[in-house]
């Protein structure tokens, strides 16, 4: 069933082995998500054989099925494993017996999703369990944070399922990684070696893999799941909260565009409900947030074909240790790139003259400061807006918290263009301006440290060449002189 050459040469990549990877017990930071119905023991047994890390997808399952599936996977691997629940999704007395099942199954990780549950993660830390919590936004990451949680997953919008928040992936894990300390991996529309590389280089410590695993020979999604993955483009994907039965109001989802999503059955909030499907004698409803599996039959059509925007790159159903294998290896390719060192005569910057490189390493240099620095602001900014309540102060500390993160993602990505490594730091300023007790005292050094970011842009765009990078840096100056003069207004009301 697996390819185990394959598995091999994946294990040989010089990405490092990353600190979730050792909470977790895997050699590739390749992580499956615990899909509902779709990753089950073959899959998770397959994802482990390989050397990632793979999650149960056990949302609203019966105790009987998850211990079943929790047997199979030890009956098939040694290796660590985790079981994903949605406390939000679940009734209260059937996710209290399947907290109480991994409990007393010993289950050496389990994985949240949704709304943060302090008392399903305090009853979890209790029992030893490592617990891993999937995120939307900032606001979700400090809560799950400050629960106890081991590590966070960030969903970025590209993601394939319930879509948490709304933020593009990368711009949410730059703005999550600035803010907390636990081990980050980042999920949504991941399907490439680039992308793991890219995410790791900006910190991710693994990559979340969903929809890449479902189009799997092991995955129990049903072949016509599948294949409609496969034949998918990106913007065949739609957001929709058309699928509802089962789960808490306004959740949305993303999935393949189809009679349900077209409008072609119906307004899905005021119909009757009405079985297009079975699953061993469980009906299956129109509009419900049910998969098609290989246990079912019916209209699989109308059902949620969960697809994230990552399809583009998915055109095979192989086994996983394959896709996993293709995935690290270019992931390899793309990191060694990423991370060449100097002397490596395949770099371009090589090709140009010493002063050219030196001014280059200067430059990156100086992006990365700058990373620091505003990593920094947002840092503050998240910590104080937890401590304010007047609208006000919210309302601005809220507009620079946003251009902070903005201009992380920014010089991230200029650091990425001229083939420099992100600097993962968080500048000092963060601890000297948390060290005021006082508000407005903190906002007045806030201000300081975004004067010293002007003052730094400015000097800097008087050597920057490269246009786009010179608007960009333009761009970031002048919102930097627009907060300044806010910040100062705001002050002298006070
Ligand atoms: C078919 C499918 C089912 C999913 N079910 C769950 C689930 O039960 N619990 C959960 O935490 N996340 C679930 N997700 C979301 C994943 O955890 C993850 O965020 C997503 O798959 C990442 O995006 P990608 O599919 O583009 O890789 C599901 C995703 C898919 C595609």
């Amino acid at each position: 069933m697996m390819n185990h050459s394959d598995a091999h040469d994946a294990s040989s990549t010089p990405l490092p082995r990353t600190p979730l990877c050792d909470m977790l017990d895997c050699r590739l930071p390749l992580i499956l998500a615990g899909m509902g119905g779709v990753a089950r023991s073959e899959l998770v047994a397959a994802v482990s054989e390989a050397g990632g890390f793979g999650f149960l997808g056990m949302v609203r399952e019966p105790l009987a099925l998850i211990d079943r599936e929790v047997r199979a996977v030890r009956d098939h691997t040694a290796a660590r494993f985790g079981v994903n629940l949605i406390p939000a999704g679940t009734p209260a007395e059937l996710l209290d017996q399947q907290v109480q099942c991994c409990v007393d199954l010993q289950v050496p990780v389990v994985g949240l999703f949704w709304d943060v549950n302090y008392a399903v993660i305090a009853r979890l830390k209790a029992a030893n369990i490592t617990v891993v919590h999937q995120v939307g936004s900032v606001a979700q990451a400090l809560q799950a944070q400050s629960a106890g949680v081991d590590a966070l997953i960030v969903q970025g919008v590209e993601a394939g399922g319930h879509v948490s928040g709304r933020q593009p992936l990368e711009a949410l894990l730059a703005a999550v990684l600035a803010v907390v300390d636990v081990p980050v991996a980042a999920a949504g529309g991941i399907s490439t070696g680039e992308q793991v590389a890219q995410l790791m280089t900006q910190g991710a410590q693994a990559a979340v893999l969903g929809t890449a695993l479902l189009a799997t020979q092991e995955s129990f999604a049903h072949d016509f799941h599948k294949q409609r993955v496969v034949q998918a483009r990106a913007d065949d994907t739609v957001l929709t909260e058309d699928f509802h039965i089962n789960w808490p109001a306004h959740a949305a989802v993303r999935v393949l565009r189809n009679s349900v999503t077209q409008g072609q059955l119906g307004d899905p909030f005021t119909q009757a409900r009405r079985a297009i499907g079975e699953e061993e004698g469980r009906p299956i409803y129109l509009f419900s947030t049910d998969s098609p599996l290989r246990s079912m039959s019916g209209d699989f059509e109308s059902m949620a074909l969960y697809a994230g925007r990552g399809v583009d790159a998915i055109d095979s159903i192989p086994t996983a240790a394959q896709r996993m294998a293709s995935i690290m290896q270019s992931a390899q390719t793309h990191w060694r790139t990423l991370h060449r060192p100097e002397v490596e005569v395949s770099s371009p910057v090589c090709y140009a003259p010493a002063f050219e490189r030196e001014r280059n390493e200067a430059l990156m240099a100086q992006l990365n400061e700058l990373l620091e620095a505003e990593r920094a602001g947002v840092r503050v900014t998240v910590q104080t807006l937890a401590q304010v309540s007047d609208p006000a102060t919210r309302q601005l500390m809220e507009a620079i918290h946003h251009d902070e993160v903005q201009w992380c993602v920014m010089l991230l990505h200029a650091v990425r263009d001229m083939g420099g490594t992100t600097s993962q730091r968080t500048g000092a300023f963060f601890q000297k301006a948390m060290a005021i007790e006082n508000v407005a005292e903190r906002l007045a050094f806030l201000n300081r440290g975004q004067g010293w970011v002007a003052k730094r842009v400015a000097e800097l765009l008087e050597r920057v060449e490269d246009p786009a990078l010179h608007k960009n840096l333009t761009r970031m100056l002048d919102s930097h002189k627009d907060n300044l003069t806010k910040v100062n207004e705001h002050l002298a009301l006070k």
